[in-house]
């Protein structure tokens, strides 16, 4: 059976994403491709971006790689003219660069973890984010299909021991979203916060490789689930092309938490009736 074409619902729209080399990134970037959109996939690891945007040009979809560290603000001006200019114009950034607490160092304890580290976490996830609206700003001024979506979490809401930073961080952009949102209405911006749950990505690795235990690990947090699977990068590439799409244009200010239920109730799976 062959699979039925993707709507084009993003026709016509020039995404940016960052961190778009892998993992959620990546797959938001083939899914908006599929959907019409131009994809310019950026991310640090030029090796990882290119190989999207080539899947992307093999599947007919139109894509362009540029590099560019979010923290680095020369960097993101460079990245948001370029893409302005390849593609004529920005319609819908995605702040999905991010990292997390355990890639940086072994002891991620209040202790143990280095104000350089901690820095950062909040560098990337935050700071990034705040940079790179700042500098689509002129090009999504032009778009009447303008939005920016920020990469929250489940660390948006609730603690987590031994992710100080990435809590910090995640919390940050929830409330930076909607201060954007608020802050750029009359420029037509809408602004809105995708949350992941547990999701199968390069950076799930680094958090499943932290682990002392791998399958405990692994039972603890599906255990914690109401969907009783891990979530892939498809899941979320469909919460953020939805959003980015003109079929989301009474929605902003808002976070969207796309977690398997984790995060609705407060309990583990062996109170309630699964199937073995
Ligand atoms: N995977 C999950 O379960 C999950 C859950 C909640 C939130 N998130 C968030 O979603 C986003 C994507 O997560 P992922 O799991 O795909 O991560 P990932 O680590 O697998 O991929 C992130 C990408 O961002 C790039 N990147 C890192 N630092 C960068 C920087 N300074 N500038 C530009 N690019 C940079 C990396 O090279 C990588 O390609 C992150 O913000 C993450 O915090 C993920």
């Amino acid at each position: 059976m062959t699979a039925s074409p993707e709507p084009r619902t993003l026709e016509g729209l020039v995404f940016v994403i960052t961190g778009g080399g892998r993992g959620l990134g990546e797959s938001a970037a083939r899914l908006a491709a599929r959907r019409g959109a131009a994809v310019v996939v950026s991310d640090t690891n030029a090796e990882a971006g290119e190989e999207t945007v080539a899947t992307i040009a093999a599947d007919g979809g139109r894509a362009a790689f540029v590099g560019c560290d979010v923290t680095d603000e020369a960097q993101v001006a460079a990245l948001m003219a370029g893409a302005a200019e390849r593609f004529g114009g920005i319609d819908v950034l995605v702040n999905n660069a991010g990292v997390i607490d355990w890639a940086l160092a072994d002891d991620t304890s209040l202790e143990g973890f280095g104000r350089d580290h901690f820095a950062r976490v909040l560098e990337v996830g935050v700071t990034g984010a705040w940079l790179c609206a700042k500098h689509a700003l002129p090009h999504l001024r032009a778009s009447q299909h303008a939005c920016i979506l920020n990469a929250g979490s489940m660390a948006s809401f609730v603690g987590w021991a031994g992710i100080n930073a990435y809590c910090a961080a995640k919390g940050g952009v929830l409330l930076l979203t909607r201060s954007l949102a608020a802050e750029l209405a009359p420029a037509g911006v809408r602004v809105n916060c995708y949350c992941p749950g547990n999701v199968r990505t390069p950076m799930m690795e680094t958090v499943f490789e932290s682990a002392e235990d791998k399958d405990a690990w692994t039972e603890e947090l599906l255990s914690t689930h109401l969907v009783r699977r891990f979530g892939e990068p498809d899941d979320i590439a469909q919460l953020i092309c939805f959003l980015g799409s003109p079929q989301a244009s009474y929605i902003t200010g808002q976070s969207f938490v796309a977690d398997g239920g984790t995060l609705a109730w407060r309990g583990t799976a062996d109170q309630l009736p699964f199937a073995a």
